[in-house]
């Protein structure tokens, strides 16, 4: 099968988040298995558009409303990533340095899929897949039902997957010529809540929905930011496909942003001195538990309940653990979290930033992980923690509900609370230092996790088959 990825994000292209991970990845599994995955996504000007080399496969002209622009499509020569990049340029609009955060970000995604749309317009063959990765590519589906000019792809079946249904896209009215034109009774297919929306759009148009658990799905049909009706109504098509992990990238023995490599048998001793590394950069006193919090410092993540979690556990379970957290998002959160600096005894700090190598080394040296989630449809720390040996904390949500069982249950390895609320995740913590204080226990748990498959082997057979199923 041929099938065309559509998305903002890949890694290590450009990455902000774990669609990036998810999409860096997928498609290297689809065509390990004798398919042709492709993937397409904006032409940021990134470091890896600099140090790679490029091939220009199509040039094309199209317009967004009234603005007619020229794009280009270029394909990196050497298929580095195990899949065919194609990146699409558009002057003026696309060639940032930035993924997000943009205040024309709605038309940036929109001429991306615009371009996207009109390339594979002029392709001698249809692909077999068109699957469209979260609202930044949300509009696709309609586009090939709905607007005239590229009605004769309708056939091409398109799968959406939602990584996160909390951001939808939302436009007002007065950006629907901004669409190439299209037929007005589909306006219902643009519209959710007086909008465009273009999550719900895709939702209503792609063949299937796919999102990134089970427990998610569950969750979307009564806590979807003002979707839920259209969950319910939209179900016969959904179905929750757990997100794998690359075992290629993530592997504690071969990792090459740490310098220390160890197996499930060697772990201790490996992640120590990685721990080592760690508490000398930031300080921290090696002899105590390492909880760490690697992520986007926004609500969905809890992160806005890290202070008073860490001012609460110092009070009342003790100086008895060591917090390292690595994050960036809310500019309120980030400087609490930076001015907190100040009541370290050797046991807090705070790298604000995105640093994937930094990343890396924290999985490796931490001996546990806190992801207090609101909301997490699948959540990839957590698997790349267990890979490392490194013990989940998590909100009993989404994803995390369906990857990780508490230790004091039946064949359990981690820790789950039931609210994102300050006393729930207290209450973890401590649960968490009376497990490091157990060493036995604390090593066969680290050995039974390293050990569990969360590779993509068996999530890419679940998409193979929803594709089939298209045909
Ligand atoms: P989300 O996509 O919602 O942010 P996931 O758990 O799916 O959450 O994936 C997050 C990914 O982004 C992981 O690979 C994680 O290591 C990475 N990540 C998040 N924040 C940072 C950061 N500040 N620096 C480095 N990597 C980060
Ligand atoms: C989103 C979700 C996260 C998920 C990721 C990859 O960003 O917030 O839970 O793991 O996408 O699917």
């Amino acid at each position: 099968m041929e099938i065309v990825h559509v998305s903002a994000e890949c890694y290590p292209v450009a990455k902000a988040g774990g669609l990036g991970d998810v999409v860096g990845a997928l498609p290297k599994y689809q065509n390990d298995l004798g398919h042709v995955a492709k993937v397409v996504m904006p032409m940021y000007r990134t470091r890896f558009l600099v140090q790679h080399d490029w091939d220009v496969v199509h040039k094309g002209y199209t317009h967004m409303g009234s603005w007619w622009f020229n794009y280009t499509v270029i394909k990196e020569r050497t298929n580095k990533l195990g899949f065919d990049l194609y990146l699409v340029d558009i002057y003026g609009l696309l060639d940032r340095e930035k993924i997000y955060g943009y205040s024309d970000d709605p038309e940036r995604f929109l001429g991306f899929q615009i371009a996207v749309v009109d390339w594979i317009a002029a392709w001698s063959h249809q692909p077999d897949v068109i699957h469209v990765h979260d609202y930044h590519a949300g509009l696709i589906p309609f586009m090939l039902k709905y607007c005239h000019k590229y009605r004769f792809l309708q056939n091409i079946p398109t799968v959406l997957t939602i990584h996160n249904a909390q951001y939808q896209g939302w436009m007002g009215w007065d950006k629907s010529h901004l669409l190439p034109e299209w037929d007005s009774w589909g306006w219902g297919m643009l519209e959710w809540q007086n909008s465009i929306n273009p999550l719900a759009s895709a939702i209503k148009c792609a063949w299937k929905v796919t999102t990134v658990s089970w427990s998610y799905l569950d969750e979307l049909r009564t806590a979807a930011n003002g979707l839920e009706a259209l969950f319910e109504y939209e179900k016969g098509k959904c179905v929750g496909i757990l997100n794998g992990i690359d075992t290629a990238v993530w592997n504690p023995a071969t990792d090459t942003y740490i310098e220390n490599h160890y197996g499930p048998s060697d772990a201790a001793d490996g992640k120590l001195k990685s721990k080592q590394i760690l508490c000398e950069r930031f300080d921290l006193d090696i002899d105590k538990p390492l909880i760490v919090f690697i992520g986007r410092l926004v609500g969905e993540k809890g992160a806005d309940l890290l202070p008073q979690v860490i001012v609460d556990s110092f009070t009342h379970i003790g100086r008895t653990m060591n917090f390292l957290i690595l994050g960036s998002g809310f500019p309120e959160v980030e400087s609490q979290l930076d001015n907190m600096k100040g009541i370290s005894n050797r046991d807090y700090s705070v790298y604000i930033g995105y640093n994937e190598s930094l990343s890396h080394l924290m999985y490796a040296g931490a001996d546990f992980i806190l992801m207090p989630s609101r909301v997490e449809p699948c959540g990839l720390n957590q698997m790349y923690a267990m890979r490392y040996g490194t013990v989940p904390m998590v909100r009993n949500t989404g994803g995390l509900r369906d990857t990780v069982v508490d230790y004091g249950d039946p064949d359990g390895y981690g820790i789950r609370f039931n609210h994102a609320a300050v006393g729930d995740i207290t209450q973890g913590i401590w649960r968490a230092v009376q497990l490091y204080g157990q060493e036995s226990t604390f090593q066969r748990i680290r050995q039974t996790m390293m050990e569990l498959d969360f590779s993509w082997e068996t999530s890419v057979q679940h998409y193979l088959d929803l594709y089939q199923q298209l045909k």
